[in-house]
């Protein structure tokens, strides 16, 4: 286990605490069914969690926590539940900013926001500002985001780039296509609460090597104790990036 400092990042030595948790906050509306309450009920609740979260990650050392609160495909929803969803985000974001500011916490939302209400946009605006130079966990909302909108709004970039001749169709690898998107961080663990094995159109690219962590646990019920057992569960695991085993633990030595 000695150090050489000219030793690499060795695959498995990050796997103390995972750099980057993304989190696919699912469940808000069968919370509010089983409870015999309309699904915003649902919503308000999960603000709690939200909240949680981010003090558990803060207090853990998280890089960056990324949360997917409204997907490109959402706006598919009821009218009244769509507009509910906007009235909590403006709501939750005039409340929090103060304590996001006072936690050393910078904040920042992806995913196109053209389409949400101006105060909401405007309170975007102003917590992203207020945040800016703030140095601790790094914060991403993923809000009207899709992983094809992000690698699509990649290729625009690029495109204009190369329009602008700034770059060539040689200079286009996957670090440049990285350094285009909304999010530039690859993620090493992705939590899904609610049970659902899928992806929905969440972080596509930054997902690639990523470790997965399903919960059955609806989002208004998740907690400290489920975060945790999500870092058990990645600390568990060997990080190969396609090496094989062998290679992983000699590269450990
Ligand atoms: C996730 O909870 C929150 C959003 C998509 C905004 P859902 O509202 O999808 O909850 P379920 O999946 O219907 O239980
Ligand atoms: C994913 O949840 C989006 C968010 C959590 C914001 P959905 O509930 O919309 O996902 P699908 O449609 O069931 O896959
Ligand atoms: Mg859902």
């Amino acid at each position: 286990m000695s150090g050489n400092l000219n030793t690499p990042i060795r695959p498995g030595d990050e796997a103390r605490v995972p750099g980057h948790v993304a989190i696919i906050m699912d469940g808000n509306g069968r919370w509010a069914r089983q409870r015999g309450q309309i699904r915003l009920a649902g919503h308000r609740a999960g603000v709690k969690s939200v909240r949680r979260a981010i003090e558990f990650a803060g207090r853990h050392g998280i890089g960056q926590l990324t949360l997917f609160a409204f997907s490109s495909e959402n706006w598919k929803r009821p009218e009244t539940e769509v507009s509910g969803l906007m009235e909590l985000f403006s709501w939750a974001l005039s409340n929090e900013t103060k304590h996001l500011a006072e936690n050393n916490i910078r904040f920042r939302v992806v995913g196109d926001i053209s389409r949400f209400p101006e105060n909401v946009r405007s309170a975007i605006a102003e917590a992203e500002k207020a945040t800016a130079g703030n140095t601790g966990l790094r914060l991403v909302i993923a809000a009207n985001y899709g992983g094809r909108w992000d690698i699509a709004s990649a290729a625009r970039i690029l495109v204009r780039r190369a329009r602008a001749g700034e770059i060539s169709e040689d200079d286009v690898s996957e670090d440049l296509v990285t350094a285009s998107l909304a999010v530039t961080d690859d993620v090493d663990l992705l939590i899904r609460t609610g049970g659902e094995r899928r992806i929905s159109n969440f972080l596509l690219w930054q997902l690639a090597y990523s470790e997965i962590y399903i919960s059955d646990v609806l989002w208004p019920d998740f907690d400290s104790k489920v975060f945790q057992t999500a870092l058990d569960y990645y600390r568990g695991r060997e990080r190969r990036f396609g090496r094989t085993s062998e290679q992983v633990q000699e590269r450990r030595l």
